[in-house]
């Protein structure tokens, strides 16, 4: 940290709850697919994932500063040029998403609606084989996606030596002052969990 360097604060509470809640509920959709038993448990899994994924779409309009989609959404150029610059002697480092992470992020959430809209067809039996087959390969495709994204945590936390899963808890970086976003906001974090919530509990019902 350099003598204008901070603490500051980059992800608000509801990019850090969503981000979890999406994890966790991604997890336990994944561990209780196969079981009758544990139907209800994987509807109300996969709902929290949809449930983030469409609260996401909306922060990402209304957000604060690094959670807005205009921020970290580029196009291949410049995921491409900041691959390679990781392999160069000064790689380039983001305050917030970097862009070819940025690419993960928005397919996880494209994949997190498609997958869970598939298998809400599949629970009202509606399409036959059709939907089970497509909500499983699209789960496996975001599995694939889920490891490329931890590669990806883990590639950026080494070359940048910083924790980056440990920012996604606390929020906070080191940076400068004037990159701080201002407030955490906690009453979007809660409408947020009251959102997952009920749309969990509605559908699982
Ligand atoms: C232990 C497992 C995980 C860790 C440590 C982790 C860590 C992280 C970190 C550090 C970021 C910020 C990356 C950056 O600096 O640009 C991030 C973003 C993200 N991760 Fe993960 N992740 C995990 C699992 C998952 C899973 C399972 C999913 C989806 C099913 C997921 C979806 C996302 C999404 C959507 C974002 C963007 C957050 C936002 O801007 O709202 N992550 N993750």
């Amino acid at each position: 940290m350099t003598a204008t360097e901070r603490n500051i604060l980059v992800w608000d509470l509801p990019v850090r709850l969503g981000h979890w809640l999406m994890a966790g509920g991604f997890a336990l959709a994944w561990l209780t697919g196969d079981s009758e038993e544990w139907r209800l448990v994987h509807v109300a899994a996969g709902g929290t994932v949809v449930g983030v994924a469409l609260f996401r779409l909306l922060w990402g309009l209304v957000g604060t500063r690094y959670a807005r989609f205009a921020d970290f959404v580029r196009g291949p150029h410049a995921a491409i040029a900041y691959l390679k610059s990781l392999l160069g002697p000064r790689p380039a480092h983001c305050v917030g998403h970097n862009p070819a992470g940025a690419w993960a992020i928005v397919l996880l959430l494209a994949l997190g609606l498609l997958t869970g809209a598939a298998g809400w067809l599949t629970y009202q039996e509606i399409g036959g084989e059709l939907f089970e087959e497509l909500h499983e390969g699209l789960a496996s495709t975001m599995l694939a996606v889920v490891v490329v994204h931890l590669v990806g945590v883990a590639v950026g936390s080494l070359v940048h030596r910083e924790n980056l899963p440990r920012t996604m808890i606390t929020g906070r970086k080191i940076g400068a002052t004037r990159d701080a976003i201002i407030g955490a906001r906690p009453l979007a974090a809660m409408v947020l969990l009251g959102w997952v919530g009920a749309l969990a509990w509605l559908l699982s019902r």
